[in-house]
């Protein structure tokens, strides 16, 4: 049965095309530096030692990565910023949304207010925050925000991800998807099928494929304009604890074809998130899947944290003194990502202080 429906208006298609093409431009990726203050502190902890996790010290962590020289634009089109960070300021007053225009960087806004449990089911959660989400992102487009994310979660296990769960977080995302395009502002769409757990390639592609075709069944019912928005998904690969490792090509060719099988040609593009692995890891599998020579209708980049920041965190140690050497980390990997999402990366060949060292962070109970 037909539904009533009504195509966004010309200006705002045009708007949202423009933003979404703009963050997957060719080279270029999306940093998350939208961590909280907790998640933040443990990334500190991981990377160094005696980060004390104040406001003041968020702020000028963040200075360190939105001062790095201007070269940083031409490998990252956007950032994802925290509520926090997007009103803060460098030291000499510059508020950090004007230092990231100079670069030419898209500032974007994480929207989601966290995970909560779905009652009856294998510890599986849902996003939260839809409440307050029209008039949040009406004030955050004034203040600079052109795009945004929100990130569900599911996880594998005996029976997960439930049918539950695929459902209820593709509805949420397709909601909060048209509340920002209605907003003028890009949805990142993101379902991560986190990476915990001991099961094999097959496995995490199988159920990739079940979490993106419930979304995009999700977004269509919710009539998003699909040319409007950015998937952010995982790349799949075996669990964290799997003893069956699997090499970049064979990740390649997983991720390739559950993309394929379930994410619409119109959407803008795809970038992905690191989730854990090594920031080399993440540069060559990176590569791999845009070397792989089969169907890809879409540009597939980055949108990483951990695979963006890991070095430039040792680096800094907190000490005004390593700001420049942790800005030269951080523009490495930017360059190394750069290179990957053209299938130009070469292995190996740029070292960075914590390339091989992964991030897993143990998985919550929600
Ligand atoms: P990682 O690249 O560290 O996984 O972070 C990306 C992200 O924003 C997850 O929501």
């Amino acid at each position: 049965m037909p539904t009533n429906f009504n195509y966004p208006p010309p200006e705002l298609r045009k708007e949202l095309q423009q933003i979404a093409d703009a963050l997957v431009a060719p080279g270029k990726g999306i940093l998350a530096a939208d961590e909280g203050p907790p998640t933040l502190a443990a990334r500190f902890a991981n990377a160094t030692t005696g980060f004390e996790n104040t406001e003041d010290n968020r702020r000028r962590y963040r200075q360190l990565l939105f001062t790095t020289d201007l070269s940083i634009g031409d490998y990252v089109a956007g950032v994802i910023l925290t509520h926090e960070t997007l009103y803060q300021k460098a030291d000499d007053g510059t508020p950090f949304v004007e230092l990231l225009r100079k670069r030419n960087i898209i500032p974007g806004i994480n929207l989601d207010k966290g995970h909560v449990q779905l009652f009856g089911t294998e510890n599986e959660c849902t996003t939260q925050g839809l409440d307050d989400l029209a008039k949040r992102c009406e004030q955050y487009k004034k203040d600079g925000c052109h795009f945004a994310k929100w990130r569900c979660a599911l996880r594998i296990g005996r029976g997960t991800p439930s049918s539950l769960a695929v459902k209820e977080n593709a509805n949420v995302l397709a909601r909060y998807a048209s509340i920002c395009q209605a907003n003028g502002i890009v949805p990142i769409v993101e379902p991560e099928v986190e990476p915990y757990g001991d099961h094999d390639l097959e496995t995490c592609q199988k159920a990739t494929e079940t979490v993106l075709a419930a979304v995009y069944k999700a977004l269509n019912d919710h009539h998003v304009f699909l040319e409007g928005t950015v998937l952010k998904a995982n790349m799949v690969t075996p669990g964290e604890s799997s003893s069956k490792k699997s090499s970049p090509e064979e990740i390649a060719r997983a991720t390739v074809t559950a993309l394929n099988r379930t994410v619409p040609a119109a959407v803008a593009g795809i970038a992905f998130l690191s989730g854990g692995q090594s920031e080399e890891e993440s540069s060559v599998n990176l590569n791999a899947i845009n070397k792989f020579p089969g169907k890809k209708p879409w540009p597939l980049t980055f949108s990483y944290g951990r695979a963006l920041q890991t070095s430039a965190m040792r680096a800094w140690s907190g000490k005004s003194e390593n700001v420049a050497a942790a800005q030269e980390e951080f523009k490495k990997r930017a360059k190394a990502n750069s290179l990957a999402s053209q299938g130009k990366y070469v292995p190996g060949s740029i070292k960075s202080l914590a390339a091989s060292k992964t991030s897993f962070v143990f998985p919550p109970a929600y």
